[in-house]
Parts: structure tokens; C-alpha cells; sequence
């Protein structure tokens, strides 16, 4: 069993002890309900023997029973078994459809400690507008191949388990390439490092006492504000030169550390060639940015900047 279906049939064991359902709405038992077969423990012996060969320092300090810990430690197992990280120290950030983590890095990965996004099961990105992102995008499986089965599209289309598979699974192969393709041509994002299932690891920004700030939580002199002013919209024309726009680009998807700036955050890319909502999501990403600065005095002109951005790309093409 893959490392995606451990963790859905941890869940659906975990909702099936009594006094542990969460959140969900009561109905009344009908013969459909208890058609479904009880999950026993037997049923999880591959996910538990996984799970009690590595518990990292984090998982170590949860509650046994806390259900973060077995899935922090089903998504980074295989990462630890190759030898890429070796322990996990804390939780950076927790949220609605990701958590990050601080690990340390096996020596042969080259780095200190390294960052792992981990998406959480069954949410899915809940962009505020899905369907602008997906404009022009190509369904694409788990090894990175377009999807052109009946079966894969009729999924998404009916949103079963499977299709919100394929679609979380779609959106970490799209933020982990995107990651790889800006690194790749020198624009200022955390080195990628490699995916798997629910998870993306990468370079941590900071050190292991204290995570790299978003710019939203720095306050800049003017001097330095328009130096890295400058160093932003130099990744914008940058990525725009590999067709890509952010798309949620802001002070707080972008971190500060050591006077360097390192932009994050990319499963709603778009494609500059093939969105037709491009050119208005790069005005967003300017604006957003040009607004920040100006609370340092360092003032420019979002429209202006933009639309030469703009230009100059469709000129290019
Ligand atoms: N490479 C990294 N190094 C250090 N911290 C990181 C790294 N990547 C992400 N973080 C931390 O995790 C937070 C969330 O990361 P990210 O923006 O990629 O996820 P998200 O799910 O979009 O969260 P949010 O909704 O808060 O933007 C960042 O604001 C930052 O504090
Ligand atoms: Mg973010």
C-alpha cells in the first residue's frame, strides 16, 4: 500500500473507534452503513511496522494516540530510509491544507536542515479561485505523465476519492516542477529537494532556532526596501521569461533572512502561454508587492511595471 492509502486507512480506522469521530454529521444506520467492512487492526500492520521503525524528535514529544504524529511519520519515512533526513525538530507552521516542519538533513543531502511541506489528506487546495488557476492546465499523474485515461477525468470531474487524489496529487507534481524549473534558471526560491505522496521537501531558510520571517513580519529602511524592491521584480521578469507567474505572490509568500529573499509557495503558478488569466494575476502579484514596499517609501509605479513586463513577454514569444 502506498504511503497516501496508509494514511486515509489510518483515518478511516481512527474515525471507526468509538468516541473518536470527528466532525461528522450522524446518520441515522441504514443497511448501506453497515454494509461497510470494519476495519481491523490487522489492516494496518504494513503502516504500523513503518511507523515503529522511525519516531523522529517532533512526532516523540505528541501524544502517541495524536493523529499528526503517525502521519508526520508515514509521510517522511521513505525520505528518512533514503537517507535524505534524519530527524524532524519541530512544526514552523501549521495550517488548514499544509503543515511545515524543520528537519535535519542526512549528511549526503548536502544540507543542514531541510523544510517539509506536508499537505494534508483530503483537504485539498482550497484556492479561492480553483478553476482561474486550472485554466489551461494538463491533467498529469503521480510520475509526472499527462493524463489521458477516461477513467482519470471522469474522476476529477466527479470529485470521487480517487479524483481528489489525483488532484492533490496534481497540484504537489505542478508546485514541486515549478520549484525546480525557477531554482534551476537562478530565481530566488528554497533549492527543491524532492516529493513524494503528500509531502515536498526543500531547503530550509533560517536556522534551527528560528525559522526565516515573511517579509510581512520585517520592517525594512528605505535603502534596503528598494534593493529588494529591485531583487523581486527581477524574479517576476525572470520567472515570466520561464512563463510563469506566481500568482499568489506577497509579502507574506516570500521570506526574509540575512538580508536575502527567498519566494515560496508555488501550487497556483499559471502558465503564462496557456492561462488567459496571466496577465491579470502578474498586475495582482506587482501590485501586492509594490504596496509593501511603499510602506518603506520605496515607491514605484505597479501598472506601469506590469504592463512592461507584459509587454516586453508577448514580445518575446
Ligand atoms: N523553505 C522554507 N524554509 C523555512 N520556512 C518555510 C519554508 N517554506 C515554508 N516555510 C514556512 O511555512 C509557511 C507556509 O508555507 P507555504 O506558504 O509554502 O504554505 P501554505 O500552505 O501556502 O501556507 P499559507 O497559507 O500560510 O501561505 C511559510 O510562511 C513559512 O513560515
Ligand atoms: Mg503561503
Amino acid at each position: 500500500m502506498d504511503k497516501y492509502e496508509a494514511y486515509e486507512k489510518y483515518l478511516e480506522y481512527e474515525e471507526n473507534i468509538p468516541g473518536q469521530r470527528r466532525g461528522r454529521v450522524k446518520t441515522h444506520p441504514t443497511k448501506k452503513n453497515n454494509k461497510k467492512p470494519a476495519i481491523t487492526m490487522s489492516d494496518l500492520t504494513d503502516f504500523i511496522d513503518d511507523a515503529a521503525a522511525w519516531v523522529p524528535t517532533y512526532a516523540a514529544s505528541l501524544d502517541p494516540k495524536h493523529h499528526e504524529r503517525q502521519w508526520l511519520i508515514d509521510s517522511l519515512a521513505s525520505f528518512y530510509q533514503d537517507n535524505i533526513l534524519t530527524d524532524v525538530i519541530r512544526r514552523v507552521k501549521g495550517g488548514k491544507e499544509a503543515n511545515v516542519y524543520c528537519c535535519t538533513g542526512h549528511p549526503a543531502s548536502g544540507l543542514d536542515l531541510i523544510a517539509a511541506k506536508l499537505y494534508r489528506p483530503r483537504t485539498l487546495r482550497t484556492l479561492k479561485n480553483d478553476a482561474i488557476y486550472k485554466s489551461g492546465r494538463q491533467l498529469r499523474g503521480e510520475d509526472g505523465k499527462e493524463l489521458k485515461g477516461r477513467r482519470e477525468k471522469l474522476a476529477l470531474v466527479q470529485k470521487t476519492n480517487f479524483g481528489k487524489h489525483l488532484d492533490m496529487v496534481w497540484w504537489i507534481n505542478n508546485e514541486f516542477s515549478v520549484q525546480q524549473k525557477l531554482f534551476q534558471a537562478g530565481a530566488d526560491v528554497p533549492r527543491p529537494i524532492g516529493h513524494n505522496g503528500n509531502t515536498i521537501l526543500m531547503e530550509y531558510i533560517g536556522d534551527e532556532w528560528l525559522p526565516a520571517p515573511a517579509l510581512n513580519d520585517v520592517s525594512l529602511d528605505r535603502y534596503e526596501a528598494e534593493q529588494l524592491l529591485g531583487l523581486i521584480l527581477k524574479n517576476i521578469r525572470l520567472m515570466l521569461e520561464n512563463h510563469f507567474v506566481h500568482g499568489d505572490l506577497s509579502a507574506f509568500n516570500i521570506l526574509y533572512w540575512e538580508g536575502s529573499i527567498s519566494i515560496i509557495d508555488f501550487p497556483q503558478v499559471v502558465d503564462a502561454r496557456k492561462n488567459p488569466h496571466a496577465q491579470s494575476l502578474l498586475e495582482r502579484d506587482v501590485k501586492r508587492v509594490c504596496d509593501y514596499f511603499a510602506k518603506f517609501k520605496a515607491y514605484s509605479e505597479p501598472e506601469a511595471i506590469s504592463r512592461e513586463l507584459w509587454l516586453n513577454y508577448m514580445g518575446s514569444l
